[in-house]
């Protein structure tokens, strides 16, 4: 059973300064929360129990954020704003635990899952990477499908996603035979972190969702530096290949890449005009500007 998620969370977010500059860019919020949270209900929805923060010296905000606030609790409670206070208290069902570890050197992010070791244990985990939002677009999430498929067939799944031929170097890029349809999941002949354009496997792009054995901590004690001089969960995953099937899960939902600016603005646009109390108004907002 996979009840554990690690979520590293110690990258700086360069990408998206300057909002990240004095706020971790997973607190940076989309319509009305934090975007860490809609990665860590998209664990939750998937039976996720444990979730597991690689985090950084800056960031404690996240920690705090999946903390309770007695003061905040309090104050509500006495101005009987019971709404709002039954939201704070609920972030997190009350059987999920958060946990976080520290990243002490920005190593990759081979290093970073890596830090989680002795918190997983023996345990098989999900890896979700905060900066993309993946959005269900049927009842069952992705990352539900990929802890099934696990459970069926004992062989590590890699989310994938079809991107542009141009882009393939910003991504890990897998190797399959045929391409799995969307929601089914291929065994991969390879991995590779940001090829050239024009020398890549395929387009099918890693988008940071895994379901990985608990070995694969061995195996990342062992990856040396790779692409951009860091350690790389994509090598780690290439030697596990190696001894064992591994699949490439080809997604159904919608990323939202919130590291980018563009990518932030259209997660907000998409999940604003969805928002239960918001969504209507928010809409008539986007038609009046569209004018
Ligand atoms: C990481 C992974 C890469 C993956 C990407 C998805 O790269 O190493 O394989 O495709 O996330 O966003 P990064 O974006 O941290 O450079």
């Amino acid at each position: 059973m996979i009840k554990k998620a690690i979520l590293p969370v110690a990258g700086l977010g360069t990408r998206f300064l300057p909002a990240s500059k004095s706020i971790p860019k997973e607190m940076v919020t989309v319509v009305d929360r934090p975007a860490i949270e809609y990665v860590v209900r998209e664990a939750v929805a998937a039976g996720i129990e444990q979730i597991i923060l690689v985090t950084h010296s800056s960031k404690a905000s996240i920690e705090n954020y999946f903390d309770r606030n007695f003061e905040l609790e309090t104050t509500l409670e006495h101005k009987k704003k019971f709404d709002l206070l039954k939201e704070i208290t609920e972030i997190v069902p009350a059987h999920v635990s958060v946990v976080s570890v520290r990243q002490p050197q920005p190593l990759g992010l081979g290093h970073a899952v890596l830090c989680a070791k002795s918190i997983v244990g023996t345990d098989d985990f999900a890896v979700l990477l905060p900066d993309v939002l993946v959005k269900a677009t049927s009842e069952q999430n992705d990352l539900t499908r990929m802890i099934q498929r696990y459970n069926e067939v004992s062989a590590a799944q890699i989310m994938v996603e079809a991107v542009p031929d141009d882009l393939v170097d910003q991504y890990g890029i897998v190797d399959v035979a045929t391409i799995p349809e969307e929601g089914q999941s291929q065994i991969m002949q390879g991995i590779v972190e940001k090829p050239a354009v024009g020398a890549s496997p395929s387009n099918l792009s890693v988008v940071g969702r895994y379901v990985l054995p608990a070995k694969i901590m061995q195996l990342l004690e062992q990856t040396p530096k790779g692409a951009g001089n860091e350690i790389q969960l994509t090598d780690a995953i290439a030697m596990l290949q190696q001894t064992e099937n591994v699949e490439a899960y080809r997604m159904q939902g919608q990323t939202f890449d919130c590291g980018s600016k563009l990518g932030y603005l259209k997660a907000v646009l998409h999940y604003g005009v969805e928002h239960p109390k918001l969504g209507g108004d928010f809409k008539a907002l986007i038609r009046e500007l569209a004018l």
